[in-house]
């Protein structure tokens, strides 16, 4: 019997209608468009508004986007992961509730947290469900209200992050295509240098700490950068090499969407050409675990099948890690 791989075989899509850009950001903290747009290549990000709203109205919206292009119904959905770094609320889990939003009654469902590459550990979750053969039908969402945990006085973080939300169905194929190979990393000497220290179980909510700002996200944006472009490019190199590929057997590379700048030096890395680069970054900024489905999205007309591609990210933890993955359908 052959290996069951698993594929993904719709994508679905949301970002909020507020957009703000960098000339916006340049009247609430001392910064400008030509510093932000040469430092990351980001022009606007959106920002989910409304009172209550969190990420599981991202993950719905993104989901329902999903259902209605594949015509999928929901009933049919086995499992519903959430990949995210700002779950709705503590204890009471964002995919549970997008779950029963969405209709996907007869699904269990579960948050995955590993910062900006949460939606690619989900790649690697979501696959194994199905290469188990135990399941046949998993939606992986990915979502982020990042401007819940930004400070919009602090110019380090705030010109960087927005909000979105991406969903893909991943199902068995018997044609060998879908997931190929996967190399993901972690290192928690990463975790200094990108977090929101107050908030969470080492040290709850003080007013001390709600006044000094420490529940917001502090970067040390060098030292990720560094560590991004580095390690970024190297599992990249890795996922290649052993799987005998070459820079002409890649048709796209689906980088995390941090800094143009850290997605340039991966693709320079595998000698990659431009044009199979995929990039959204001018548009929606770092989404965190949005960033791979919205580039799916985004290009998913113009994927065909058997497509190889290679995806990466780098994010907080510190986790990265990149997997291959052939496109299983043309749309
Ligand atoms: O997705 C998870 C992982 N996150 C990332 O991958 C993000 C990684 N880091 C980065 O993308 C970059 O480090 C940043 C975009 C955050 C910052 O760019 P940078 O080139 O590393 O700038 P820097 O922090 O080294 O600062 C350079 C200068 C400093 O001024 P001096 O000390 O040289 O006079 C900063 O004060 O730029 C100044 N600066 C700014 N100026 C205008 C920092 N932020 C801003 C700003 N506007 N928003």
């Amino acid at each position: 019997m052959s290996k069951i791989t698993a594929a993904i075989t719709a994508v679905g899509a949301y970002v909020p209608e507020y957009v703000l850009t960098n000339q916006i950001l340049e009247t609430m903290v001392d910064t400008n468009d030509e510093w932000i747009t040469s430092r990351t290549g980001i022009k606007e990000r959106r920002i989910l508004k409304g009172e209550g709203k969190g990420t599981s109205y991202l993950a719905i919206k993104a989901a329902q986007n999903l259902l209605d292009k594949s015509g999928l119904d929901p009933k049919e959905i086995e499992l519903v992961i959430v990949a995210t770094a700002t779950p709705d609320m503590k204890a009471a889990g964002t995919a549970a509730y997008t779950a029963s939003q969405i209709g996907a009654t007869n699904a269990f469902a579960f948050d995955l947290e590993a910062a900006c590459s949460s939606f690619l550990y989900g790649m690697s979750a979501a696959s194994s469900y199905i290469e188990s053969g135990k399941y046949k039908k998993v939606l992986l969402i990915g979502a982020d209200k990042n401007s819940s945990m930004i400070n919009y006085e602090d110019r380090a973080t705030c010109i960087i992050f927005g909000d979105g939300g991406g969903a893909v169905l991943f199902e068995p194929n018997e044609e060998g295509l879908g997931l190929q190979d996967e190399y993901l990393r972690s290192d928690g000497m990463g975790r200094e240098f990108l977090r929101a220290k107050f908030g969470g179980s080492s040290y709850p909510t003080t007013v001390e700490a709600l006044e000094n700002g420490e529940h917001y996200v502090f970067q040390d944006g060098r030292t990720v950068f560094k560590n991004a472009v580095s390690n970024m490019a190297d599992v990249a190199v890795k996922i290649l090499e052993r799987n005998n590929l070459s820079k002409d057997d890649i048709a796209w590379l689906a980088a995390h969407q941090a800094n143009k700048r850290i997605i340039d030096a991966t693709a320079n890395r595998i000698e990659l050409d431009e044009n199979k680069v995929m990039m959204n970054i001018e548009r929606y900024g770092n989404t965190t675990s949005a960033t791979l489905p919205l580039l799916l999205s985004d290009y998913e007309s113009q994927l065909k099948k058997g497509d190889n591609i290679v995806f990466a990210a780098f994010g907080g933890g510190f986790t990265w890690g990149s997997i291959y993955l052939k496109w299983a359908y043309n749309s």
